[in-house]
């Protein structure tokens, strides 16, 4: 299973990059209005630091526009892949960016049904929400299953999941196990999944004891 980093702060995502963790990034518009800069200077900061994936999203409506910004965008890195939002207009500009071996990820998804839908227009990535479905007390993970297994079942279907809107080390846990290929994690996230009082007590221990 890969980790993307999900995050535009590049002080973050060098730090993740130093331990091996960053096999791609994720950014939305939210994300990216955290940072100072604008878009396309984050984009191609972050473009420039990871090998991987980067995901820039567009904020335009309706396929022509879509695809415009796309191919503004295209150009910011290597690694690019172009965010697109799960609408009619984003799919049939999935259809025209993958035609031309664009790579895209389509976003906001909340059904397998949507997935299944983003897959044959030609998504490279689709991204389900978990977190914004566990909000709204329906179990987000069982959305992630559905579609890992429907996926796997049809060979001509390419398309990778990457899990979105983690909000704990369990989601990710959880991703893992439905066969999820990718889980997108916030920093606060990461930094938890490292923590365990026992392993703090344990190494507060073998330091003692190695000083006597
Ligand atoms: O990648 C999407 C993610 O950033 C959304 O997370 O916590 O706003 O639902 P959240």
């Amino acid at each position: 299973m890969k980790i993307f980093v999900d995050s535009a702060n590049i002080e973050e995502i060098k730090g993740f990059k130093n331990l091996g963790l960053v096999d791609g990034v994720t950014t939305n518009p939210t994300l990216i209005a955290k940072e100072k800069g604008n878009f396309e200077d984050i984009i191609r900061t972050i473009c420039a630091e990871v090998e991987g994936p980067v995901n820039a999203e567009v904020v335009s409506v309706d396929c022509d526009g879509i695809v415009k910004e796309a191919r503004k965008i295209i150009p910011w890195g290597d690694n690019i892949v172009i965010k697109i939002p799960m609408t009619k207009e984003g799919l049939k500009a999935v259809n025209v960016l993958s035609k031309e071996g664009i790579k895209t990820n389509v976003t906001l998804i909340f059904t397998a049904a949507q997935a299944l839908l983003a897959a044959k227009a030609g998504a490279t990535y689709v991204c389900p929400f978990v977190g914004r479905l566990d909000d709204l007390s329906q179990i987000g993970m069982e959305i992630v299953g559905q579609m890992a297994e429907v996926f796997s079942i049809y060979n001509e279907i390419k398309t990778e999941i990457i899990v979105a809107s983690i909000r704990s080390p369990l989601h990710v846990m959880d991703a893992a196990l439905v066969g999820a290929h990718i889980v997108t994690i916030p920093a606060k996230v990461i930094e938890q999944m490292f923590n365990h009082p026992l392993t703090d007590k344990g190494v507060e221990k073998f330091l003692k004891d190695a000083g006597k």
